[in-house]
This record gives structure tokens, sequence and C-alpha cells, in this order.
């Protein structure tokens, strides 16, 4: 027993870990990195030819980690580059700008092609995921707003940061949090700790939201068909008002969703007899 004492203690104090890059072409993955770890920004643009690997030694809490970072390019043209990379990895950094609503849109093909390169015994469930919605500093140009984009990332019990690269806004805060999280992840055996995956709020809210967020008009946003009773009118926008009541629906975007469903209540009574 006694000798088991020092080495525990060691392996507490060093921690390695894989973290990968992954998201669009452009959309600022190694301007991140690099913001975080040298502390610097390059406006001009820069591909990333294949992969960027790098090792970097970082302090959190009290722990000293040494992270191999892999920083993917995002142009389909290296995905043959790419994908022997997604393996024995403990954190992604998954990113999307947020002027660019295709990078957000091709956030499930990225978590798809890293599924499929796990085959089918890889496990994402045991991977800490951080969402970046990068270039806030962009804030006129911008076409995902927080709520649609902390939406996606929590319903999938991933962690989400609005960052800019540019000005370091939430870089520091984001990467503390997810090497935090993987800390976690490594205490519990590599398995992702119950506490971290419990969302707070149903998928069904969530699926509201984003059906709401889609619809183009009163009819569509209450899920009734054009010419429905006021009868019909009022079940559904009861059922929905109980679902997404800002007192009860902790989901980003659930008080816009709710406002949505009581306006289009409003505008469809007024012309039902
Ligand atoms: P690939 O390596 O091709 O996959 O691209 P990437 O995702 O690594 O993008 P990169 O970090 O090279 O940044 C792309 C362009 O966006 C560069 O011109 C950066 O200067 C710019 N950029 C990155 N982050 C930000 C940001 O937060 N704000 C602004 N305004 N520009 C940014
Ligand atoms: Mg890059």
């Amino acid at each position: 027993m006694e000798a088991n004492v020092p080495k525990r203690k060691e392996t507490r104090k060093s921690l390695r870990i894989k973290v990968i890059s992954m998201g669009n072409a452009e959309v600022g993955k190694s301007c991140i990195i690099k913001r975080y770890c040298e502390k610097r920004f390059v406006p001009k643009y820069l591909a990333t030819i294949g992969i960027d690997y790098g090792v970097t030694k970082v302090q959190v809490r009290d722990r000293e980690i040494k992270v191999n970072i892999f920083d993917m390019a995002g142009h389909p043209f290296f995905y043959e580059v790419r994908n022997e990379f997604y393996k024995d990895t403990q954190g992604v950094i998954l990113v999307y700008d947020v002027g660019q609503k295709d990078s957000f849109d091709a956030l499930d093909a990225w978590l798809a092609e890293m599924k499929q390169e796990l085959g089918p015994h890889g496990n994402m469930e045991n991977v800490v995921f951080v969402v970046c919605a990068n270039k806030i500093d962009c804030a006129k140009h911008r076409s995902v707003d927080e709520s649609e984009g902390r939406l996606w990332a929590e319903s999938r019990g991933f962690l989400y940061f609005e960052t800019s690269a540019q000005t370091g806004e939430g870089i520091n805060e984001m990467f503390q949090t997810f090497y935090s999280a993987i800390i976690d992840l490594c205490d519990n055996g590599g398995k992702r700790p119950p506490s971290s995956v419990g969302v707070g709020f149903t998928k069904e809210q969530a699926d509201a939201i984003r059906r709401i967020r889609n619809s183009k008009d009163s009819w569509d946003i209450l899920g009734v068909k054009p010419g429905a009773t006021r009868d019909e009118v009022n079940k559904a926008y009861r059922k929905l008002a109980v679902l997404l009541h800002p007192d009860k629906c902790v989901a980003p975007g659930s008080e816009d969703a709710f406002k949505a469903v009581v306006n289009a209540r409003t505008a469809l009574l007024k012309n039902i007899k």
C-alpha cells in the first residue's frame, strides 16, 4: 500500500491529453489556438495544410497538463490527411463563424465525420466537446445568434463559448473550462462525469424552440393547419406555453420562442370568428 502513495501523487500532478480542432475552413480554429498559446492574432488567412501539431503545458486548478494539440484543416480537400487523427482524443474544439451560417450548419457533418472515423467501437460520449461561436467582434455580420448556438451545443451536453480570436474575448475562459472538464473526465476514469451530462432541458423543448425559430408564419409557429378553429389554436397554444414557459424552461432561446407563441396566438385569434 505504502508504495502506491508517491505514484498516485505523480499521476495526479501531470496529465497528458490530446485535443483536436474541428470546423469549416476559415472559421478561425488556428487563430483561437494561436491567441491562447502565443497571445497574438494574425489577420492574414493562412490555411492549415493537413494538420498543425503543437505541444503546450498548461496549469489548470492545481494540475499541470501537457496538451497535444492537433489543429485540423477545415477544407474538404484534406479529409484523407485528418481522418486518422480522430482517435484517442479527450477533447474537441468545434468552431464556427457566427457570420457564416453554413459553418454552423456544418457542425453536424463534422460530428458525423468523427463518428465515422472512430468506427463502431469508438465512443464520442466520453470526449469533452467545446463549441466556439467565433468572430463575435464582427457583430454587424452576425447571422447565428447566441441562443441558437447555445441550444445546439447544450442539447448535446457540449460546452459553449462566444469567442473572438481577434480581441481575445472568451478565449482564456473557454480553454480553462475546457481543460478543467477534461481533467474531470480523466479523473473519472475517462468517462464523462454524471454531473456534466444533464442539460436541464428536454429534447422536446429543444426541438420545439428550433421548430418555432424556423417557422414561416403564425400557423406554423403553433403547429396548426391554416383555417384551424379557435379551439384548435388555443389547444396548441396551451401545449406550447406549458412546454416553453420561461419559469419552467431553461433551454437557450425559450423566452423568444415563448413570445413568438403568444404573439402567434394573438394574431390568429384576431382573424378567427
Ligand atoms: P483552416 O485552417 O483553413 O481550416 O482555417 P481556420 O479555421 O484555421 O481559420 P484561421 O484561424 O486561419 O482564420 C481564418 C481567417 O479568419 C483569418 O483571416 C483570420 O485572421 C480570421 N479570424 C480568425 N478568428 C477571427 C476572429 O475572431 N475575428 C475576426 N474578425 N477574424 C478572425
Ligand atoms: Mg487552420
